[in-house]
């Protein structure tokens, strides 16, 4: 995998993805192992949205890979706001650099990035398109819970219109079999008709598409939980009739099997009560953790720096 950019869940094989888990179960095993692969290594983290989770677990893996951190997080401290081409920032960075993890507005953006790019690219979310690295933590996470990845009824709830996790995690989840799909939103939210034509008929996935929650959450093993993504509606007024459509609480959590496996790729808003946070099935903030065990996974096969120490 040197070398290799990760722009979508599609760019690693299963195979690949495999090896990738079984690493980060590895350094979650024994991380003091690792905690030097990377020296002398540098990460930037360049991020024209907001962050929390992603930009610092991929500064939190790559520290604790022993390598070392730049960037910016947000677009006014780079030349963006001087007019500079995205390519034009990249070529720079790439000079600076041996790994990039970028998030930007705009679809496609890491693709492009990539191609001016001769250091790794991760898309750390492109507008309303994919978030692979949030796709590695939610695959770690459905693979040490439930122990499989296949034969599961997954539930994707909340904004599957503009929500970049979803559209990844429905993409990746497609690829094991068995697998079938619950689609739980207002019909303004429902998922992207190319993710229907381009990603579930091609591999033979069975999905419904429906409004109430409790009507199915009683057969889920997965349930995904979503924030309606503000920041891509046109409309102040269509958000606030939206946001709301959907909060899992303690009463529509004792409709759901006893090891339903809850996520969300936060930040949370509304959708799912505080209530739920002490339940077992309650998996989210586990989540977050996997989350830095999959970066540090995949930074050293992209960087090439295998081995933990034995
Ligand atoms: C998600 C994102 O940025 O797409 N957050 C994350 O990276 N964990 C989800 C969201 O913002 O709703």
């Amino acid at each position: 995998m040197k070398g290799r950019h990760l722009i979508e869940p599609g760019n690693f094989t299963i195979d690949e993805l495999d090896k990738l888990f079984s690493l980060a179960e590895t350094i979650m095993k024994n991380p003091d192992s690792y905690s030097e692969v990377c020296r002398g290594k540098v990460l930037a983290t360049l991020f024209f949205e907001p962050s929390t989770r992603t930009r610092l677990s991929f500064e939190a893996a790559m520290l604790r890979l022993g390598g070392s951190t730049l960037g910016f997080a947000e677009p006014g401290a780079s030349s963006t706001s001087k007019g500079e081409s995205l390519a034009d920032t990249i070529r720079t960075v790439a000079s600076y650099v041996d790994i990039i993890a970028m998030r930007n507005p705009k679809e496609g953006a890491a693709l492009l990035a990539s191609q001016y790019s001769d250091v790794p690219v991760i898309n750390a979310g492109d507008g309303g398109h994919h978030h692979p690295t949030q796709t590695l933590t939610d695959l770690l996470t459905i693979r040490t819970i439930k122990k499989k990845m296949g034969g599961l009824t997954i539930g994707l709830c909340g904004d599957l219109k503009f929500g970049r996790t979803v559209h990844s995690l429905a993409k990746a989840m497609s690829r094991y079999p068995g697998n079938r799909f619950a689609l739980i939103s207002p019909p303004e939210l429902e998922i992207p008709d190319y993710i229907i034509s381009r990603v579930f008929k091609p591999a033979g996935v069975s999905f419904s598409k429906m409004l109430r929650l409790e009507d199915v959450i009683g057969d889920l093993d997965i349930l995904y939980m979503t924030r309606v993504q503000k920041e891509r509606f046109f409309n102040e007024q269509d958000y606030i009739r939206l946001k709301d459509s959907y909060i899992l609480d303690t009463e529509k959590m004792r409709l759901a099997k006893k090891d339903l496996c809850v996520l969300h790729p936060l930040p949370r808003v509304n959708e799912i009560s505080p209530e739920v946070d002490s339940d077992p099935r309650a998996t989210y903030f586990q989540q977050v953790k996997f989350g830095m065990y999959a970066r540090m996974a995949l930074i050293t096969q992209l960087l090439g720096c295998d081995g933990g120490k034995k």
